[in-house]
């Protein structure tokens, strides 16, 4: 009798644990490429836990790619606000304007079509091909990555190309016909439960007879790990200028880091001068803002992926000059004493702001 390959087998078995073990997500009760799509965005870079809090509620909010695609990027924002990343929204918001035009609103089935959409690298049009179209396309995400590494034991650093190469190659040849949608979440899965970065458990592992590094008998030596760099770590001071119950913000460029998101003006700051003295005078330039910065309002702190912030916030009056008159809402127009030719232009502003 034909011995039957180790990747059948591995097929099989794999596929057997994900019937039994699999997790149970929102988004695998639908068919919809477009809340797939938007779920292996979210996925990107953020774990299973996280994205549960903001999948709903995101279609919900936007439940079609038409919905998305005529909305406004605040409002798209605003729904991502928490889940980092941003520039994973404006692309997924920019894509679906792509979609609605070029595509008459239905997701490209393929590739090369795929690919050409901001925001989708290859794994993550891996997953949308398999998993909304069951077509057979591989994927290599973070967790697919660690588990073909310790099943081949492959020993070469994940940051050359060729390593990724290969590991493409594994992923694509482990592939059962007709079973790509079920198969690439089986991997992911096992990644995510049993495969996991430290203490693998290697004995709930369906796959345990087959893994080389298993057999080696350090299996969390896989795949091999590179020395990470250390992250600056900044400092920087923000400006709370509160006015008549308004406050002020600044907006973020879009593109860049938290593109588009509003801010508490801040600026980094290197050590070395007065703190308060040098907030005053960044307001004053970048803002055009005359302010006396008064008490400490915090310390805040948070890390990014490329860097650490810390930040220390004041309470800062905008200083009202003699030179430069005050702000009014257009209502005390009316209580203040003006000259003839004024109250005229008052009254003009009154009259079109009814
Ligand atoms: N990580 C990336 N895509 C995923 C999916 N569809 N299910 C679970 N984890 C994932």
């Amino acid at each position: 009798m034909k011995s039957i390959p180790p990747q059948a087998q591995i097929q099989t078995k794999l596929l057997r644990w994900f019937k039994q073990n699999g997790r149970d997500l929102p988004w695998r009760k639908t068919k919809d490429p477009y809340a797939i799509w938007v779920s292996e965005i979210m996925l990107q870079q953020t774990q299973v836990a996280t994205v549960l809090l903001y999948y709903e509620k995101f279609l919900k909010t936007f439940p079609t790619i038409q919905a998305l695609a005529q909305a406004n990027l605040s409002k798209v924002l605003k729904v991502w606000e928490g889940l980092g990343y941003y520039s994973r929204a404006r692309h997924l918001h920019k894509a679906s304007q792509i979609v609605e035009n070029d595509w008459n609103g239905k997701i490209p089935n393929n590739l090369k079509d795929l690919l050409n959409l901001p925001g989708i690298g290859r794994s993550t049009a891996g997953a949308i091909l398999s998993i909304a179209y069951n077509k057979e396309a591989p994927i290599l995400d973070g967790n697919v990555k660690r588990v073909l590494s310790r099943l081949f034991a492959v020993s070469e650093d994940l940051k050359k190309s060729e390593t990724i190469r290969s590991l493409w190659q594994l992923s694509e040849s482990l592939l059962p016909k007709g079973k790509a949608s079920l198969f690439n979440q089986a991997l992911m899965d096992l990644g995510a439960m049993v495969c996991i970065p430290k203490d693998p458990q290697c004995l709930n592992c369906p796959l345990c007879e087959f893994c080389k590094a298993y057999a080696s008998g350090k299996p969390e030596r896989f795949p091999l790990k590179t020395v990470k760099k250390k992250i600056p770590h900044f400092q920087a001071v923000s400006a709370v200028i509160v006015r008549n119950g308004r406050v002020f913000l600044r907006q973020r460029p879009l593109k860049g880091l938290l593109g588009g998101l509003w801010e508490f003006p801040n600026w980094n700051f290197d050590g070395g001068k007065d703190l308060k003295e040098y907030l005053r005078l960044k307001v004053k330039s970048d803002l055009g803002l005359e302010v006396k910065c008064r008490e400490f309002f915090g310390t805040f702190e948070q890390t990014y992926s490329h860097f650490k912030v810390t930040l220390a916030a004041f309470h800062c009056d905008e200083v009202e000059t003699d030179r430069k008159g005050r702000w009014f809402s257009i209502n005390q127009l009316r209580l203040l004493p003006m000259s003839r030719i004024d109250r005229k232009i008052a009254e003009s502003l009154l009259m079109v702001s009814k």
